[in-house]
């Protein structure tokens, strides 16, 4: 394997092996240097056209094919692990963009039985049903048109008493990576609410949102925060943590894990199931 250069930001960092980075660059090593002939869902999936890079979401940090397929591969990695599925699992990408985590799941022949990717922006989920959809049918893509300041503007759909368009509780695992860092609070505890409805009374919720403690319950571009210069509609939108569990809470949710700040640009990443109710 010497020689195979991916020139990922941390190559100068030694591994552990074992770790997860160590394990996903194993993997990206096998991927890209896998004969052609030795078919395996590895193989099919790097045969499918990676999305251009005017609908790779993301700013900076997917640009480069290959730090969009490792972050792809990574998020896989950890959804399965945190999907604790001992059978195939039905997964709902909530703001799937140009279906990076797809991407991962296909590349690491996850065990998925119906993924559901919805997004408001029609152009990154018409690539996505053409070319992901195309050649795997569990894969489906739809568009969704509720109005978002950033990504959808000229919808006047708001997100509150809209439904998702799927049954109750049809989903092991729900996911929103960098989704609710751009949408303002009725339309969060819209989703939020839906989440709960949509997901299966064993199922997870896997979110990632701008969250701190000690600052105003909501934030539009808080200036300075994280060391970056946000610009344009709802860039970043920065809630305290008090305000987001409040409203996972209401919507029938109840915090199971949280991890500060280790996303996309300082988001966290944060695990809800179904409230228990006591009555
Ligand atoms: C920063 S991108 C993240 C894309 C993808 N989750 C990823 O991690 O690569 C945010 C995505 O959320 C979508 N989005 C914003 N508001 C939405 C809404 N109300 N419903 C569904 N998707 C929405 C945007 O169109 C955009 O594709």
């Amino acid at each position: 394997m010497r020689g195979l250069t991916l020139g990922w930001a941390s190559d100068s960092v030694p591994r552990m092996p074992g770790s997860t980075s160590a394990r996903i660059e194993a993997r990206l090593r096998r991927l890209f240097a896998r004969p052609a002939a030795a078919a395996s869902p590895i193989d099919q999936a790097m045969n499918l056209p990676l999305p251009p890079n005017r609908l790779r979401a993301g700013g900076v940090h997917f640009r480069a094919d290959r730090d969009f397929l490792a972050s792809a591969v990574a998020e896989a990695d950890r959804v399965v692990r945190d999907a604790r599925s001992t059978r195939p699992f039905s997964l709902l990408d909530i703001g799937c963009g140009a279906g990076r985590l797809a991407y991962g799941l296909l590349a690491c022949g996850s065990p998925i039985a119906r993924y559901e990717g919805i997004d408001v922006m029609p152009e990154t989920i018409a690539w996505c049903k053409a070319t992901i959809s195309g050649r795997y049918p569990t894969f489906r893509f739809a568009t969704i048109d509720v109005y978002n300041e950033r990504y959808n503007p000229d919808s006047s759909r708001q997100a509150a008493g809209t439904s998702l368009p799927f049954e109750d509780g049809s989903f092991d695992v729900i996911y929103a990576y960098s989704v609710f860092s751009h949408m303002l609070t009725d339309d969060v505890r819209a989703y939020l609410g839906e989440v709960t409805r949509v997901m299966a009374s064993d199922g997870v919720a896997i979110v990632t949102a701008f969250v701190e403690d000690g600052v105003p319950d909501e934030a539009v571009n808080p200036p300075g925060y994280q060391g970056l210069e946000w610009r344009g509609a709802l860039h970043c939108v920065r809630f305290s943590r008090e305000h987001f569990e409040a409203m996972a809470g209401a919507a029938g949710l109840q915090l199971t894990g949280f991890e500060h700040g280790g996303e996309t640009d300082g988001q966290s990443r944060i695990l809800f199931g179904r409230a228990v109710s006591s009555g």
